[in-house]
């Protein structure tokens, strides 16, 4: 199953739209222990940032949002639904989002993750991103705080063709 996911043909992004809040936030809420709100959501569509939504079929298996400013770009959340997870549609999405990125111009594609995020991590690891710095008790956590990791990766020498669908 997740093999055969693995060799299908790229998911289809789209911009995000208001209209698809519910069922974003349905996923971010099961997906993340401390959600975005609804708010949060609302001022990235209506301010400077790449929403999209990535669809099989009719239904939503994920969504990301970025930003860029001059040269750099920034990952703001990306997320799969969680039935969706590990067959290998974060890594299509990661990589849309670098692609479309480059293309709007960003030489560099920053995001944080938590530092007990071991499955972003390796995903991040894996295409090609650098731990750069670490934010001290960035995050809410269960108990207190819980640190950030700053990662960064060049979008100057990016695969285009040969690793999209691998
Ligand atoms: C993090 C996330 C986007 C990854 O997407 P995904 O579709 O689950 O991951 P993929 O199937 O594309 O796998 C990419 C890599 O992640 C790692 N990974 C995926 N699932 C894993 C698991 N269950 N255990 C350990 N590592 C795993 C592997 O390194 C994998 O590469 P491989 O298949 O070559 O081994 C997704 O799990 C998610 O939405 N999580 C909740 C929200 C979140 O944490 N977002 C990131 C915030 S920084």
């Amino acid at each position: 199953m997740a093999e055969a996911l693995r060799q299908s043909r790229p998911l289809h992004a789209r911009p995000m739209e208001m209209a698809d809040l519910d069922e974003v936030l349905a996923i971010e809420k099961s997906a993340y222990s401390f959600p975005w709100s609804r708010g949060i959501f609302e001022d990235c569509l209506r301010g400077r940032y790449h929403c999209r939504v990535y669809q099989e079929r009719c239904e939503i298996l994920g969504y990301s949002v970025h930003s860029v400013a001059l040269d750099e770009a920034h990952l703001l959340n990306i997320c799969v639904r969680p039935e969706y997870q590990s067959m290998g549609h974060g890594r299509k999405m990661l990589r849309n989002v670098m692609e479309e990125a480059r293309a709007q111009g960003a030489k560099t594609l920053f995001l944080e993750v938590r530092l007990s995020n071991k499955v972003a991590r390796a995903l991040y690891h894996s295409e090609g991103f650098n731990e750069v710095g670490q934010r001290f008790n960035y995050y809410p956590a269960e108990e207190g705080r819980e640190d950030a990791l700053i990662f960064a990766c060049s979008l100057e020498n990016i695969w285009v063709e040969e690793k999209r669908d691998a």
